[in-house]
């Protein structure tokens, strides 16, 4: 099966369903990586600032333990915004290779990176991370893989997907590699609230451009005005969960598929967890990875942590 048809037969299956949902990874297109950069600039979204200022503060343990002749393979790449504070302290890195599901901005963002960083190979890869997918070869072997997954996206996986997904990363870090993650932490349940329901209701905007993505790419006919933006912070479970409203009964195409969507009903967009550094640590330990370091804010908001294959 194609990939674009592998797709919508996981989109007609989510929509479909009793807890009707569609994957976080669909709100990527362009115009949702933009979305995106614009979330990470508002005050509400505190995630993004405070692991920049991990990062900074504490750059020079990072690069120390990376080491030299790394080949740096980061999944989720998006704008590479954070990867620049590594790129502009690490040298002599063999290669870097953004991986990311949003084709037109990772090739961009690739661009730009060469350009600015002219000594550093930029192997770009358009990939859906949570299927197989190939990785390429350096002009310059590489002493070690360094993982680099940052922002909490590992946060938009439940449990056993993340774990999966730790395990991809855990090959990919190969005998002496490792993984440098950002993980969001539990907090005051309001300040997490407000990240996901700001102001400018670019939130918002983003949660509804999985809409408009499905009506461009898979021949669905959503109406945007008949959805709702819900985001709330369950605090016993420990993630925000994110659905659209339906603002009455409805029928949506995706092609040929008829669905069905009552007044009120709730579509799942998206999942993000909010860990404790121990439960976190009990997570990557199922992947064979070992908490070596973590860094965290003095709020305790954010930590950013190397784990080390073992
Ligand atoms: N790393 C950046 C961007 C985080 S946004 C930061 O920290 O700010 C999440 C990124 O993961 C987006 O760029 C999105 O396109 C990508 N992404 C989400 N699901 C994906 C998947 N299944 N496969 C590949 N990339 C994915
Ligand atoms: C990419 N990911 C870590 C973001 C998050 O905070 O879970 C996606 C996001 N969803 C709504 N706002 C931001």
């Amino acid at each position: 099966m194609s990939p674009h048809a592998e797709n919508i037969t996981e989109i007609v299956a989510g929509l479909t369903r009793p807890q009707k949902s569609i994957s976080s990874k669909y709100f990527y297109d362009e115009r949702g990586s933009q979305l995106f950069d614009a979330i990470t600039q508002l005050p509400e979204y505190y995630l993004t600032g405070t692991e920049i200022g991990i990062m900074r503060n504490n750059i020079a343990e990072i690069v120390e333990l990376v080491g030299k002749q790394a080949s740096l393979i980061e999944f989720g790449s998006g704008s590479s915004l954070k990867t620049r504070i590594l790129l502009e302290h690490l040298d002599e890195l063999a290669a870097y290779v953004p991986v990311d599901i949003s084709e037109e901005h990772l090739l961009a963002s690739a661009q730009r990176i060469g350009s600015e960083f002219p000594d550093t190979e930029v192997l770009p890869v358009v990939a859906d991370f949570t299927r197989k997918f190939d990785l390429p070869t350096p002009r310059v072997m590489p002493l070690r893989n360094i993982v680099y997954f940052p922002g909490s996206t590992i946060g938009n996986f439940e449990h056993s997907v993340a774990l999966d997904l730790l395990r991809v990363m855990r090959h990919e870090a190969r005998e002496n590699g490792a993984l440098l993650i950002g993980v969001d932490l539990q907090k005051d349940a309001a300040i997490i609230d407000n990240a996901y329901n700001d102001s400018q209701g670019i939130s918002a905007e983003f949660n509804l451009n999985i809409l408009r993505h499905l009506n461009q790419v898979y021949a669905a006919d959503f109406d945007l005005d008949e959805f709702s933006h819900d985001a709330q912070y369950d605090a016993a479970e420990g993630r925000v969960v994110i659905h659209l409203v339906s603002a009455r009964d409805q029928v949506v195409h995706i092609g040929e598929t008829r669905i069905d969507i009552a007044h009120g009903e709730k579509i799942l967009t998206e999942y993000s967890h909010k860990y404790t550094l121990q439960g976190f640590a009990e997570m990557a330990g199922q992947a064979d990875f070992r908490v070596e370091k973590v860094w965290a804010d003095a709020e305790d908001l954010f930590s950013v942590q190397y784990l080390l294959a073992i």
